[in-house]
C-alpha cells in the first residue's frame, strides 16, 4: 500500500479491521483509547500470522530452515527498531516485555551498579506508575531517594524546580516524553541537555510519544528511552529498551538464562555480548517482528505527516469540547499531543462513560495509571480520549454528541 501521495483517511482505515466492527445494536465503534493500546493494521496481523502458522522456530538456537527464517527476522526487525529511532547500533536495542519491563529491567539494573544509599533520582509529577514504582522500589533496596519535577495546573513541568532538584547526589533522571494522561508534550531535549551539563544520564519514557512524533535519539542524545509495542500499532507483550552502547556495557544483566551467556560453570557464569546480555530465556520473537512490520507501516504512511493530521484532529477536538460547555479539560499545555483528559461538570465519570460506551464511543475512565496527577488536581478521575490517525472529525463530532447526551441524561 502506498501512502506516500497523499493522507488516504479511508484508505488507512480499510487497513484496520477492527475499525470496521459495529456495536451494541449496530452502532459506529468509536475507538478513541489509543492512549491504552493501539488497534493492529492488516500488515501486522498478517505478519504475527504467518510466522504462527508457518515460520514459527526458536531464535539462536537451532541450525535448521525455520530456526534460520525467525532468527533473521528478529534481528531484521531490532535493525528496523534501530532505523526508526536512529540508533547508532543495532546492538543498542534490547527487546523487553514492554515499557515496564524496561524500566525495571533499568531501575534494577543502573541500581545494582552505580546507586548507593542516599543518591537520587528524578523523576516527574506526570509519570506513568510504570515509571514511579520501579524507582520506589529501588529506593526501598538501596537507600536512595526520588524527587519529583512538578506541573502546573495547565500540566507544565516547571523547569527552573527541575535545575533547582538536581544536586551531586542525583544519578539518574527518568521523565516521559508525552504524558499519558495530560498530553503535555515535555521539552526533553532541554531536560537532557540540562542534565548532561550536570553529568547525569536520562531515560525517556516514549510509551505515549513513539506513535505520535519521529523520535531520534541521536539527536535527542537521551541515554535510554523505552516503548512499548501495542502502543504503536504492533502486538503485546513486545517492547524496546534503547541505551547508548556506553552505557549497556557498564551495565550488569537484569535476568539469568538462556541466550544471556556465555560460558555457563558451576564454579562462574559469563555473559553475552550486547544485546543479548540483556535478552534472557526466548524472547517474544513473533511480537518483535509483528511490532518491526508495525514501525515499517507508519514510516510508510510517513511520521510528520501522521503528527500533522493527529495534531488537526486535536486542534479541532479542543476547539468542539470548548464549544460544547460546561466540560474541565486537564492538560492545556501549550505542547500538546492528541491525548485529551476531562470532566463534564457536576457529572461523574463513571456514568458519563457507562453513556458514552452505550454508544459506541470507547474512552478509557478512571485515573490513568498516574495517580499523582489526578492527586494534583484533586480528583478521582478523568474520562480520556485519545486519538489516532486512523480516527476522523466526524468522530470527534460523534464524542461531542455522547457529552450532549450525557447532560441532557443527568441535569
Ligand atoms: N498506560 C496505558 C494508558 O495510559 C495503559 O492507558
Amino acid at each position: 500500500m502506498d501512502h506516500t501521495e497523499k493522507y488516504d483517511i479511508e484508505k488507512i482505515r480499510a487497513d484496520f479491521p477492527v475499525l470496521e466492527q459495529k456495536v451494541y445494536n449496530n452502532k459506529p465503534l468509536i475507538y478513541l483509547d489509543n492512549g491504552a493500546t493501539t488497534q493492529k493494521p492488516l500488515r501486522v496481523i498478517r505478519v504475527v500470522n504467518r510466522y504462527h502458522s508457518e515460520l514459527n522456530s526458536s531464535i539462536h538456537r537451532g541450525v535448521h530452515f525455520l530456526s534460520d527464517q525467525a532468527t533473521n527476522a528478529y534481528e531484521k526487525a531490532r535493525e528496523t527498531v534501530r532505523n526508526f529511532i536512529n540508533a547508532e547500533k543495532k546492538e543498542e536495542i534490547i527487546f523487553t516485555s514492554g515499557t515496564t519491563g524496561s524500566i525495571n529491567m533499568l531501575a534494577f539494573s543502573f541500581g545494582e551498579q552505580f546507586l548507593e544509599e542516599g543518591d537520587e533520582i528524578i523523576i516527574s509529577e506526570m509519570e506513568h506508575h510504570a515509571n514511579i514504582v520501579p524507582w520506589q522500589m529501588l529506593c526501598e533496596r538501596k537507600k536512595t531517594k526520588l524527587k519529583v519535577i512538578p506541573f502546573d495546573d495547565n500540566g507544565v513541568l516547571d523547569l527552573e524546580v527541575y535545575e533547582n532538584r538536581i544536586t551531586d547526589k542525583t544519578k539518574l533522571i527518568s521523565v516521559t516524553h508525552i504524558s499519558n494522561t495530560l498530553g503535555t508534550v515535555n521539552p526533553v531535549r532541554e531536560m537532557i541537555r540540562i542534565a548532561h551539563k550536570n553529568g547525569i544520564p536520562v531515560m525517556i519514557d516514549a510509551a505515549q510519544s513513539i506513535q505520535h512524533t519521529e523520535i531520534d535519539v541521536q539527536e535527542l542524545d537521551c541515554d535510554f528511552l523505552v516503548f512499548s509495542g501495542h502502543k504503536v500499532y504492533g502486538p503485546t507483550g513486545i517492547g524496546v529498551f534503547y541505551g547508548k552502547e556506553k552505557w549497556l556495557e557498564l551495565l550488569p544483566p537484569y535476568q539469568g538464562g538462556g541466550d544471556m551467556v556465555d560460558i555457563v560453570t558451576f564454579e562462574k557464569t559469563t555473559y553475552n555480548e550486547l544485546p543479548f546480555k540483556f535478552e534472557a530465556g526466548t524472547t517474544n520473537y513473533i511480537g518483535a517482528i509483528g511490532m518491526a512490520a508495525a514501525l515499517e507501516y507508519i514510516s510508510e504512511i510517513g511520521m510528520k505527516k501522521i503528527a500533522a493530521y493527529e495534531s488537526d484532529l486535536l486542534e479541532y477536538a479542543l476547539q468542539k469540547l470548548d464549544h460544547s460547555g460546561g466540560i474541565t479539560i486537564y492538560g492545556l499545555a501549550p505542547e500538546k499531543a492528541s491525548i485529551l483528559s476531562f470532566l463534564i461538570d457536576g457529572i461523574h465519570m463513571l456514568d458519563a462513560g457507562m453513556i458514552f460506551d452505550k454508544m459506541g464511543v470507547a474512552v478509557r475512565i478512571g485515573s490513568h495509571c498516574a495517580q499523582p496527577v489526578m492527586q494534583h488536581f484533586n480528583i478521582d478521575g478523568t474520562l480520556r480520549a485519545s486519538v489516532s490517525f486512523y480516527n476522523t472529525k466526524q468522530e470527534i463530532d460523534y464524542l461531542c454528541k455522547a457529552i450532549q447526551q450525557v447532560k441532557t441524561m443527568f441535569t
